[in-house]
């Protein structure tokens, strides 16, 4: 937003890239609840401790590790979050979405950003991985609000292609071609921390939302405000509140993205095959 705000990415890219090297990542990865892992197989890398990042916001949940991974995956050079912070954690949209627009900022066109949601559609069981099409944004707060700055981007966005229709091509056809089963959908984001109370996930489900979470949404607003692409994959870890009856737990979210985790990063490392191939038109 404001002109702080360009220098402190500005700051944190120019840290960054001091310590990446010749290193120069053209897709970001914020890898959500349990697949932070997939960073640790990235080829020839450099890890960088959050803490270490001038401005870079700073996750307390347990599971997050918090460093940004430069290295390639597949051919395809990328900076991966390990961790990210949340919007329940006390920290503005703007800051949740500010390690977003330093991922841009180190140059990378694509970011390939995924979480843990409930499920909305009462069919899809849990462990189904779905590719977001358009999200709602149910958050109280969001990254744009306040004064604009041009250098980022224009002060009315559009969103009309906030998730990539050419890249969800590309990834339906890759998780296609690879036998890995992809739903399509809306994810609504919702604040949280609270799990949705079963009038909620009503209201959710006829307001069009095929799955719900606590993320996201402040980084493809920013990365979207700056020109960059985005893929957004959520792993549907649980059947949304009142759908079964049971009581949701954060153990079952856990337990649920631990089964996937495998297929998920098949999945992430198939695509970055795909984007580094540059089989799909960019820019
Ligand atoms: N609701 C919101 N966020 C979530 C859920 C859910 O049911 N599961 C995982 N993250």
């Amino acid at each position: 937003m404001s002109a702080d705000q360009f220098e402190r990415v500005t700051a944190a890219a120019d840290y960054v890239r001091e310590r990446m090297g010749a290193r120069r990542p053209k897709t970001g990865l914020i890898l959500g609840s349990g697949l932070g892992g997939f960073a640790d197989g990235l080829e020839d890398a450099v890890a960088i401790d959050y803490a270490d990042i001038p401005h870079f916001p700073r996750s307390a949940v347990h599971g997050h590790k918090g460093r940004l991974v430069i290295g390639t995956r597949n051919g395809a050079m990328c900076v991966a979050m390990q961790g990210r912070v949340h919007l329940y954690e006390g920290h503005t949209a703007q800051a949740v979405a500010f390690p977003a627009r330093v991922l841009v900022a180190l140059g990378a066109s694509t970011l390939i950003i995924t979480n843990a949601a409930g499920g909305l559609q009462a069919s899809w069981e849990p462990g189904t991985l779905m590719l977001i099409r358009d999200h709602i944004d149910m958050l109280r707060d969001h990254a744009l609000r306040g004064p604009n700055d041009e250098r980022f981007g224009p002060r009315f966005p559009d969103m009309t292609r906030a998730y990539c229709p050419t890249l969800r091509a590309m990834v339906k056809a890759t998780a296609q071609a690879a036998g890995i089963a992809l739903q399509e959908g809306v994810y609504v984001a919702m604040p949280g921390p609270c799990y949705e109370t079963p009038a909620e996930v009503k209201m959710l489900q006829v307001l069009g939302g095929d799955a719900t979470g606590m993320s996201t949404v402040p980084e493809v607003v920013v990365a979207n405000h700056m020109g960059a692409k985005v893929i957004g994959i959520s792993c549907i870890t649980n059947k949304a509140a009142g759908i079964t009856g049971e009581a949701l737990s954060h153990d079952e979210v856990t337990e649920t993205a631990d089964r996937v985790r495998a297929t998920f990063e098949r999945l992430l490392s198939e695509i970055l095959g795909k984007l580094s191939a540059g089989e799909n038109p960019r820019g």
